[in-house]
């Protein structure tokens, strides 16, 4: 029953698109499980740019594409999307839990009111307010679609967003209801046929020794748990996420790959203990490409975070390393790691629960050797070896640090800039 779970390690945006566009090869389904189009996946292939946000990028590769019952659908960005990928000759195949919740205008509005007071920096795309409703009982799912009710549902969930809103004192404009339910109408006879039990799907495809590869979107650091509350997305990002956002057993989701970048960054508000605020933030910027692919906004930059890095491990499953970036590294005056956090004078490799104390932590560094900008050419020749010694001596105090096996390390956007050294799917 070979599945691979893909889970960012840090505070999103490692590159999880191409390494599941890499993985994905080996394939037969490509399933997301949580988030939304808060996500911007970016694939390069033979120079095509891809930036997908609701669709599994595993639709790059003309795989059989699954939404989990643990995703926020927005059904305008999804229609968006697959409209988008005719123009590469791809018509997706794809299937869409009748348990997934649906993003509505209203929850786009709410979020960006909530927002306003709450400062956290979402993408505004109404997320947050689609997973409350989710809790609170009253979202719609993309089952509700053909029910004779929707109408009734809609405006329910849009007089409790006016109550919200209104009770805010803030003046902003819901669609109506009518409005609503007619584009929703739109969007089932679209998807007809294309929505259902997605579990049994799954699991009757892992058990018939299909390999399906989970996509996750955002990154353990911005999970509703064991992120840096409040500032963090809404959903699960770990493999308990992927468990319960496809209702399949996590006995099934034994392997987890934590996508890790080189380096640390981050969007949006929250503390950030390693982010360089001067000219080398804003040179590994401009190296990395830290532009967000969702909203445009630039990424904070800033050291690799051990202690972060090592709690992301422990809550979250991962068995198996995918570094990223680390040719935007090279040729670096010096490495440093952040090892501990000074917070009141204290020492701790622990990562703090709450949001104040990580906003003091001071990292603590350790310098490791800087190395040279990497030899495409070698690498493509010999492979792993051929990366600068200093370059594999830090992949190797990432692994000795954490235990956990660096497998596969992308030295590039495109697909062919990637070195593996453990085959996922089989071993
Ligand atoms: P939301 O997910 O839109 O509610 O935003 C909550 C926080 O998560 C904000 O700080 C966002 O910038 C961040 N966030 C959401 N999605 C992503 C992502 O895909 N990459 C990086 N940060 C994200």
């Amino acid at each position: 029953m070979p599945a691979l779970v893909i889970v960012g390690a840090q505070w999103g945006d490692e590159g999880k698109g191409k390494i599941v566009d890499f993985l994905a090869e080996d394939a037969d389904i490509v399933v997301r499980f949580q988030g939304g189009n808060n996500a911007g996946h970016t694939i390069i292939v033979d120079g095509e740019q891809y930036a997908l946000h609701v669709l599994p990028s595993g639709v790059v590769r003309n795989k059989k594409v699954v939404i989990g019952n643990g995703v926020v659908v927005d059904l305008d960005v999804l229609r968006h999307e697959i409209a988008g990928m005719s123009m590469y000759g791809i018509d997706p195949d794809i299937m869409i839990s009748d348990r997934a919740q649906l993003i509505l205008p209203y929850h786009k509005v709410l979020d960006g009111v909530l927002d306003k007071d709450a400062g956290i920096g979402t993408t505004k795309k109404g997320i947050g307010p689609t997973y409350a409703d989710k809790v609170f009982r009253v979202g719609i799912r993309a089952g509700d679609l053909y029910s004779d009710d929707l109408e009734e549902k809609v405006a329910r969930n849009r007089e409790m967003k006016e109550a919200l809103i209104v009770g805010m004192g803030v003046d902003a404009k819901l669609p109506p209801v009518g409005e609503v339910t007619g584009t929703l109408r739109q969007h089932a006879r679209a998807f007809e046929g294309k929505v259902g039990n997605t579990s049994e799907f799954l699991t009757t495809a892992l058990k018939g020794g299909k390999n399906v590869l989970y996509e996750g979107a955002q990154g353990v650091l911005l999970d509703i748990d064991f992120g840096t509350y409040p500032f963090v997305t809404s959903s699960s990002t770990g493999v308990g996420g992927a468990s319960i956002g496809t209702g399949v057993p996590v006995r099934y989701l034994q392997k987890v790959i934590g996508v890790v970048k080189a380096y640390q960054t981050r969007v949006g508000a929250g503390p950030m203990p390693t982010e360089e605020t001067g000219e080398l933030g804003e040179e590994m910027r401009q190296k990395g490409g830290e532009f967000g692919v969702t909203t445009g906004r630039p990424r904070r930059c800033g050291h690799l975070d051990m202690v972060a890095l090592k709690h992301s491990i422990m809550v979250s499953g991962i068995t198996s390393i995918a570094l990223t970036k680390a040719d935007v590294l090279g040729g670096a005056d010096s490495i440093r790691v952040c090892v501990a956090y000074d917070i009141d004078g204290k020492e701790t490799t622990t990562m703090p629960s709450n949001a104040d104390d990580l906003w003091k932590a001071q990292p603590v560094y350790r310098e490791l050797p800087a190395w040279e900008e990497i030899d495409e050419i070698a690498v493509k020749m010999d492979g792993y070896e051929a990366f600068p010694e200093e370059m594999k001596s830090y992949v190797q105090y990432i692994q000795s640090e954490t235990d956990i096996g660096v497998d596969i390390v992308s030295y590039g956007p495109s697909r062919d800039q990637t070195v593996i050294l453990r085959d996922l799917w089989v071993s």
